[in-house]
């Protein structure tokens, strides 16, 4: 398996895998493959990675700018991120995150936040410490990783797509 930055002609591939990986989520509202477009367009997508086989995108992971207490921190979200569901739980995804902030790391970023299960992301590093908040959402699926400097605290809020296309997490 190949972890690459997407190039020109991943765009539908992705948005494909996106729609399928989340289709079967009780609490996606399908708002995620619209939500990658739409980063990409607005220039929000900070770092966009595929995993390929074969040739094939099996897995994508994005990032994007975050403010806290509107903000930006150098701080970064991460999502949505989708693995092949016949390719899960084989670390896919745990190898697509890692890879990712480790490039974030490189350009400086100072931390990454996200909304999502604590089961899979305390599994890379993240914890919630109840610092941050988004709206009623119970803090403990308010997660974040420091890669350098102090952790913030504050109202979290993604970029203008996520707002556009539907939630955050
Ligand atoms: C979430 C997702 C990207 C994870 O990718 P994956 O390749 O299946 O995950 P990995 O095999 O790399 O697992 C990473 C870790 O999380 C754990 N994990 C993965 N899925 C899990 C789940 N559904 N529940 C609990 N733990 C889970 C694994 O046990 C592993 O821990 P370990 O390294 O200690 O063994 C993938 O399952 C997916 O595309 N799901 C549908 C879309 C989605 O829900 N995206 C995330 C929204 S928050």
């Amino acid at each position: 398996m190949l972890i690459r930055n997407e190039r020109p002609g991943d765009e539908d591939a992705i948005h494909s895998l996106t729609v399928v990986a989340f289709e079967p989520m009780a609490f996606s509202d399908g708002s995620e493959a619209p939500i990658i477009r739409s980063l990409r367009k607005s220039g929000d997508l900070t770092l966009s990675l595929v995993a390929e086989e074969g040739g094939a995108i099996i897995g994508h992971i994005a990032f994007s700018p975050v403010t806290i207490d509107g903000t930006h921190f150098n701080w970064f979200g991460l999502g949505p991120v989708s693995v092949q569901p016949e390719m899960q739980r084989q670390g896919i995804g745990k190898a697509l995150i890692l890879t990712g902030l480790e490039m974030l790391k490189e350009r400086g970023a100072h931390g990454c936040a996200l909304i999502g299960n604590p089961e899979i992301y305390s599994r890379v590093g993240f914890e919630s410490d109840g610092r941050l908040s988004y709206g009623n959402l119970d803090s403990s699926y308010v997660q974040r990783l420091v890669l350098a400097g102090p952790a913030p605290q504050g109202e979290l809020k993604f970029a203008p797509a996520f707002e556009a296309e539907g939630h955050a997490g």
